[in-house]
């Protein structure tokens, strides 16, 4: 219910509200120009490895994942020791005391003793928030179910600006699982605050975007979209295509799962009707919606949108915490 609901969020008033100190829940707990500086923080970072490598020293985070990750986890923690700081946490919960029936509020008036800052997943929606809301210091939502995954669309979002100077002006295609794909919601929610993108919605009618998602576009009078069940119809329109795995751990029927896995595989033939300089984004983990063989087209960025994450998570955590890094000139707004 929560998911076709109203979004979940500890403010969207986008103010300019310091980021220090700050939990990021959704991208709405940002300003547009905090967003900026985290992209422009994070070109710094990745041309200045070794000046801020101390940046962070001293400092702790605990990474707390109460379901499965491979890259969030790993660049959160990474991201971390790159800055000069050390990591606790667990993954997978079944080696905390949440076994024993402790509260998501507990553990975070716990843990935050015990740290700088906390990175969060969880699969119900709205895990995040509360964890904010009973942490001492900054929490990061690292995913929470279906709802947002905020470091995921900066990942994004520094990606497309990578690949096209801008991410306004284009032509966006989400395809597939538009329904629980929480990355998709963040990214489209992020990028009408940005303006100017149309968005080409692509999704079997069992995985379609929420109604808050389609509201947040609709109410952006730059931005429109259009929905279609047809890939190769909208492909060659696309600057980006966005996308997304079918969620098998949110369907509560495997049935629905198996009949809609593969609706989309994207494949070199589906490809070649694409613009030559179109971007192929992927969150990761894929299953069989792209082909190995795209793996070395020049559109595909989904591993250069991995490395990204990891830059964006040094930018954000070192942000959160108040932490300068040697030599960076801020645009301004964090
Ligand atoms: N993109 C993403 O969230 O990947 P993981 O589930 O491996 O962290």
């Amino acid at each position: 219910d929560e998911l076709k609901g109203e979004p979940l969020s500890s403010s969207d008033n986008h103010q300019e509200i310091p980021v220090v100190g700050r939990s990021v829940v959704t991208l709405d707990d940002l300003s547009t120009g905090q967003i900026r500086e985290l992209l422009h923080k994070a070109e710094y970072i990745d041309a200045h490895r070794r000046e801020v490598a101390h940046a962070c020293d001293g400092r702790v985070i605990a990474t707390l994942f109460y379901e499965p990750s491979t890259r969030t986890r790993l660049s959160f923690e990474t991201a971390m020791l790159r800055l000069g700081g050390q990591v606790i946490g667990f993954a997978g919960s079944q080696l905390a005391s949440v076994t024993k029936g402790e509260s998501i509020a507990d553990t975070l008036k716990t843990v935050s003793n015990y740290v700088d800052v906390v990175a969060i997943r969880h699969p119900k929606e709205g895990a995040a928030l509360v964890a904010a809301e009973a942490s001492s210091v900054p929490v990061i939502n690292a995913g929470d179910g279906g709802h947002m995954h905020p470091t995921q669309t900066l990942a994004d979002l520094s990606t497309i600006q990578a690949r096209f100077g801008r991410v306004t002006g284009l032509t966006v295609g989400l395809c597939g699982d538009l329904t629980f794909g929480r990355t998709v919601h963040s990214l489209i929610e992020t990028l009408c605050r940005f303006g100017d993108v149309r968005f080409v919605l692509v999704s079997p009618d069992e995985l379609k975007c929420p109604q808050y998602v389609i509201d947040r576009i609709e109410a952006t009078p730059s931005c429109s979209y259009v929905e279609c069940r047809d890939l190769a119809s909208v492909i060659g329109d696309l600057d980006v295509l966005y996308m997304t795995r079918v969620q098998k751990e949110r369907f509560f029927n495997e049935d629905d799962y198996l009949r809609l896995r593969d609706t989309y595989i994207l494949d070199e033939s589906k490809l070649a009707a694409a613009k030559r300089d179109m971007a192929v984004l992927h969150p990761l983990p894929r299953v069989n919606e792209i082909a190995v063989e795209v793996d070395d087209d020049p559109r595909a960025a989904y591993f250069e949108q991995v490395k990204r994450g990891m830059l964006m998570r040094m930018a954000l955590e070192s942000s959160v915490i108040g932490d300068r890094l040697p030599g960076y000139e801020p645009l301004g707004a964090v």
